[in-house]
């Protein structure tokens, strides 16, 4: 059975109004004006994911969100309230906060002192007889950004004219409410410095299913890609859902459980032996069985449906990040663009598991996420673990084996949209889903973008 793709209009006729036809050509990866065109129409217009709610427990706490040439510096106020602004001091244009996150009773410009409160206003000019004509304070705060947060996320937007982040995210609050990602806790925080490739590409590449049989062979034990259902969103959201742990049904099924699987049946205390001759009642079995075990351990799967409980649900968040989501646990990528180049990015991953004692129970020889997607929690946060492409070539970081593998291939699809020997790219229909990606990066780039339109 091919994949599926539902196009899923959630404000009246956007879905109809989206020209379905955008070009891959390879200007789009490497153009600067591309890349212009995307930072007036994208990167200034939507929502951006830009960091943890966690992050911000007391009132001074604070991270900084650095897009493209501009940096946010997002806090949590006196009131309570999370707020943010950009991170220029109103005196001369000084960038004020030079550290990634940490906590502040003021904001002090280092250059000439001037000096703002965790709202931004602006609080103490030194010498203020200095200047003849005087400092309005109102005038002279620092500029706000749009912040609003969901499920623990904190997202920003440059144009203050935008609709809300729930028009902009639609159905897809609702559904993931069961999930309820801000009683999650941060376990890692990785960041691959430097890809040599457009962020697109990276995008790209989680877009589609269509390579995995190709440098992801292990997922042939444990997901059905092949038959991915696909839900395409306005504004350029899509989710994927795949079914597992299954074995993919282009290859025949083994009369024994495969290893990942074995381990997973462990965990959750099954014994694999059981399931000789029986490999597709696996699926059905964990479903069943997750949910007395997290009744011993304490989490609560009620709210999930079957499907919910044992698949890979991928959801992208136009454009900056993509979230792989089990009830257990949660991981959000994101690809930034270079701030100049449209040949580099990073990439960050978010790990998030439930509180250790709801994963596993040692004791008892129980858990929730078999080995290799489990991570151990310190109590405290992780730090920010930033490393090269290199370390994960070389095999001294990883992000998972799956997410190594695409890592391997990025730089070389950016090399090639640079040579005289390629021109598009021709999508087969399993890349729908990448296809509407692009539509919708048009679309927020042209002049009457849809999501202006309601903004
Ligand atoms: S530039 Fe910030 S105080 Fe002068
Ligand atoms: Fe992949």
């Amino acid at each position: 059975m091919p994949q599926t793709f539902n196009y899923v209009d959630f404000s009246e006729t956007l879905t109809s109004s989206l020209d379905k036809s955008a070009s891959l050509s390879k200007d789009r990866y490497i153009s600067e004006d591309f890349m212009q065109s995307e930072w007036e129409g994208i990167w200034t217009k939507a929502w951006l994911f830009a960091g943890l709610e966690s992050d911000l427990l007391e009132p001074g706490d604070f991270f900084i969100y650095d897009i493209g040439r501009e940096s946010i510096v997002i806090t949590r106020n006196n009131e309570n309230e999370i707020s943010a602004f950009y991170n220029v001091c109103q005196h001369r244009g000084n960038k004020i906060v030079t550290l990634e996150s940490g906590s502040f009773s003021k904001v002090s410009c280092p250059y000439h002192g001037w000096t703002y409160g965790l709202d931004g206003t602006l609080e103490h000019v030194p010498d203020r007889e200095l200047f003849k004509e005087g400092v309005p304070c109102e005038e002279k705060s620092l500029k706000p950004v749009k912040v609003s947060v969901w499920a623990g996320l904190v997202f920003i937007n440059m144009d203050e004219n935008s609709s809300s982040l729930e028009t902009f995210l639609g159905p897809i609050v609702d559904q993931l409410k069961p999930y309820k990602f801000e009683k999650m806790n941060l376990v890692k925080h990785q960041t691959v410095s430097l890809l040599e490739t457009n962020w697109k590409t990276v995008r790209d590449n989680f877009l589609e299913q269509y390579h995995v049989d190709f440098i992801h062979p292990q997922h042939a034990s444990f997901v059905d890609c092949c038959d991915a259902e696909n839900d395409l969103w306005p504004f350029g959201h899509t989710r994927t859902m795949v079914t597992s742990p299954v074995v993919n049904p282009r290859y025949s099924t083994p009369d024994e459980p495969p290893e990942f699987m074995k381990d997973y049946l462990k965990g959750l205390r099954l014994n694999p032996d059981d399931f000789h001759g029986k490999v597709p009642e696996i699926r059905k079995a964990i479903q069943k069985q997750k949910r007395v075990i997290g009744d011993e351990l304490g989490f609560d799967f009620s709210e999930f449906t079957d499907d919910q409980v044992s698949d890979v649900l991928q959801y992208d968040i136009f454009p900056n990040i993509f979230m792989t989501i089990h009830p257990e646990r949660l991981w959000i990528f994101g690809p930034k663009p270079h701030h100049s180049d449209p040949n580099k990015c990073s990439f960050t991953k978010w790990s998030f598991q439930i509180p250790s004692h709801q994963v596993r129970d040692e004791s008892k020889e129980l858990e929730l996420l078999p080995g290799s997607s489990f991570y151990e929690q310190t109590g405290s946060r992780p730090e920010h673990d930033i490393f090269t492409r290199e370390d994960v070539v070389q095999g001294r970081k990883s992000l998972t084996v799956t997410i190594d593998q695409d890592i391997h291939y990025l730089n070389d699809m950016q090399a090639g949209m640079h040579s005289k020997g390629f021109d598009s790219a021709t999508l087969s229909n399993d890349e729908e889903r990448l296809q509407h990606f692009h539509d919708w990066v048009d679309n927020w780039i042209s002049k009457d973008s849809l999501w202006s339109k309601i903004s």
